[in-house]
């Protein structure tokens, strides 16, 4: 694996505090983890990541912070001078983290400006084995950015912070792994900020039961139901109140970190997404827009 392993949670500013909080407690399936913050931090129930959620209270909705894994301190420290002699700017240096579940990490810009930590030492939350048919998330499956030049964050990806390239999509969409997940990123061209975050579901079928609790609260599939070519894994896209695109995904590909070699994928409709009856299409998602604050360290 790399020295980057996971991911942990995405944090968000939110204008409307209440109604996101309500939508991942509420419909999209995730528990409330106590906190005495003032902010909103979930879990999901079928994983013992700490917390895959964080919602702040704030003047514009915008992405706050992506945080990854690392395994130990010392990769810790090692990608942080990594970072250092990629030219990335540090916004604090490895140290004790303060934030629910502690642990060990930096925060550092992507070269876009977003701001990333990595961790170690995070205590570990509560977990279960979910059944079939349950319909909530298992885990965060993996994250789609937007670059204006995609290319270069793509390299910056790899030589930084390790991961490698699984697949491209024609040359503007690039699938990167960090572990045996045919993705944990993807990058697309466009303004610098969030395309949507996935969860894993269990099957198939929670991710149509899942669709299926979103649709009778009101929130409709934006994109979907699918199955996407690169990665195999299935699909299904929602909004969020806040603006923020949120998938619901199950039977991504797993392969081998070391030697899987890239394929190119290329565009069609059927390639998009290989079943071909669902609705919409990436056309009635929100357009992407440079996310608020970038390069800005935000307090918390
Ligand atoms: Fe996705």
């Amino acid at each position: 694996m790399s020295r980057v392993t996971e991911i942990r949670y995405v944090g968000y500013g939110v204008v409307d505090f209440d109604a996101e909080a309500g939508f991942y407690a509420d419909v999209w399936g995730l528990e409330r983890v106590p906190s005495d913050d003032g902010m909103a931090w979930f879990k999901t129930q079928g994983h013992d990541e700490h917390h895959v959620v964080r919602l702040r209270k704030a003047d514009e909705n915008r992405v706050d912070v992506i945080a990854l894994a690392a395994p130990i301190n010392a990769d810790v420290d090692a990608l942080a001078a990594q970072v250092r002699a990629g030219g990335g700017k540090i916004v604090h240096e490895p140290q004790a983290l303060t934030t629910p579940g502690g642990g060990y990490g930096f925060r550092f810009f992507s070269p876009d400006g977003l701001l990333f930590e990595v961790s170690a030492g995070v205590a570990r939350g509560p977990s279960r084995q979910l059944a079939q048919w349950e319909g909530v998330p298992e885990k965060i499956s993996h994250i789609v950015l937007h670059s204006p030049d995609h290319k270069a964050l793509v390299k910056w990806f790899c030589d930084v912070l390790g991961f490698k390239v699984s697949d491209w999509l024609g040359d503007f969409m690039c699938f990167l792994r960090c572990n045996s997940a045919h993705h944990r990123f993807a990058i697309l061209p466009g303004p610098p900020c969030l395309n949507h975050v996935a969860y894993d579901m269990l099957t198939l079928d929670d991710m149509m039961r899942g669709a299926h609790r979103l649709k009778q609260k009101g929130i409709d599939i934006g994109w979907g139901p699918g199955r996407h070519t690169a990665g195999n894994n299935t699909f299904s896209y929602f909004v969020t109140p806040g603006g923020f695109v949120a998938e619901y995904t199950s039977e991504l590909e797993e392969v081998d970190f070391e030697t899987r070699e890239a394929t190119v994928h290329v565009p069609a409709p059927l390639v998009m997404d290989q079943w071909g009856i669902g609705t919409g299409g990436p056309q009635t998602l929100p357009h992407p827009h440079p996310n608020p604050g970038l390069f800005v360290a935000i307090e918390a």
